[in-house]
């Protein structure tokens, strides 16, 4: 594409180049003149120095490149100093800035109220999260991670739930689609629960093992006022030399004590868990009222908390095929898990789940 505003060049003498180059320089200058407004000083630029259609770019492409060789150096030399003009210019009404009269017009009123930033602050699930965190890394407990999607193997076939078995029933999952080609094992799903990184965790590292693992969960559930689909859990997992359930008791009391005060009391109930053997629930005595039976505790005194029991042995065998150590002969561990949801709506007296994640700043400020 030519440009009508650039001659064609005849003549390729100093004379001859300083004329055609002070034609341009001096249609440069009336044009920012007479510049007003941003969107001029924007058009002017374009105008001049666009990358693609502006005339300094086809100066360069008409004069330079037709230019006899002898010539080239003359022109280079003008043509730079031009450029070096025209940014100037362009520098220059950048920096004009508005007039007089427009920053009259918007001058500032020192005596209005400020704008009030708002201050961010933890939502009531990660608050909840970092105090269970904080509890037990006062314990030596280390913190890990591990992902979201996660194998069949991780989520149950290392957890010893076999492929078929009924136990995986007990936590009805969500599966990724279009995996017919991948083996069993190796079939992606949103993990039920963060046990699979106990045995992520062990994969990596010889005992001993101290880690609490935080993380978000999802089963396949209808939600209701105390469960959604997705939620949270903080996982714990201890593997040393004799370690004893007596261990896992204590742990789990002094625990609870610091997260809900120090009079209250635990206890286990036997349960199932696949993973752990035996298994327990831990149930703690009702916050509401001290123990004497309400109707949140249902009467009873006491209220259901958390998962735990011993490492299964087929867990630590499952371990030890990338670490030796985990001979369940020669070490032994506990875990638990517990619903950091749970938690949260038992120690601010929250009834509905579905208020964490609504986003509604009246409840979410309640918090900071
Ligand atoms: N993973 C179990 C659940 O989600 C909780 C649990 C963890 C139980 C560790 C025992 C040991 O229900």
């Amino acid at each position: 594409m030519t440009n009508e505003e650039i001659p064609n060049l005849t003549a390729f003498d100093e004379a001859a180049l300083d004329k055609a180059f002070a034609a341009l320089e001096k249609q440069a200058r009336d044009a920012a003149a007479a510049l007003n407004g941003a969107e001029a000083v924007e058009a002017f630029r374009l105008h001049w120095l666009g990358r693609k259609q502006g005339l300094l770019k086809d100066v360069s492409d008409r004069w330079l490149k037709s230019a006899p060789a002898d010539a080239k150096k003359l022109l280079g030399v003008r043509f730079n100093a031009l450029k070096a003009v025209v940014e100037g210019l362009l520098d220059q009404a950048l920096g004009a800035g508005p007039s007089d009269a427009a920053l009259a017009a918007e001058a500032i009123d020192v005596t209005l109220p400020g704008t009030r930033r708002l201050t961010g602050a933890e939502h009531p699930i990660t608050k909840t999260q970092n105090e269970i965190i904080r509890v037990f890394a006062a314990l030596g407990y280390s913190v890990g991670v591990g992902p979201e999607v996660e194998t069949d193997y991780y989520n149950f076939e290392s957890m010893n739930f076999p492929p078929g078995h009924p136990a995986r029933d007990t936590q009805d999952t969500l599966v990724i689609a279009n995996q017919d080609r991948r083996s069993q094992r190796d079939r992606l799903l949103l993990r039920t629960h963060t046990s699979p990184v106990q045995m992520r965790t062990m994969e990596t590292q010889p005992p001993p093992v101290r880690i609490v693992i935080p993380g978000k969960v999802h089963r396949n559930e209808a939600d209701d006022a105390t469960h959604s689909s997705t939620f949270h859990q903080v996982e714990g997992l201890c593997v040393d030399t004799n370690i004893t359930f007596s261990d896992l008791k204590g742990t789990l009391d002094h625990a609870m004590k610091a997260l809900f005060g120090s009079s209250v009391k635990t206890r286990l109930f036997p349960s199932f868990f696949p993973f752990t053997e035996p298994s327990a629930d831990v149930q703690i005595s009702c916050i509401f009222c001290g123990g004497k039976g309400c109707r949140k505790c249902k009467q009873s005194g006491w209220i259901e908390l958390l998962g735990c029991g011993m490492v299964d042995p087929a867990v630590f065998a499952f371990a030890a095929e990338k670490q030796a150590a985990y001979d369940p002969k020669k070490i032994s561990g506990f875990a638990f898990g517990m619903g950091v949801e749970r938690i949260a709506m038992m120690k601010y007296g929250i009834s509905e789940i579905g208020q964490f994640y609504a986003g509604d700043m009246r409840f979410l400020e309640e918090f900071v």
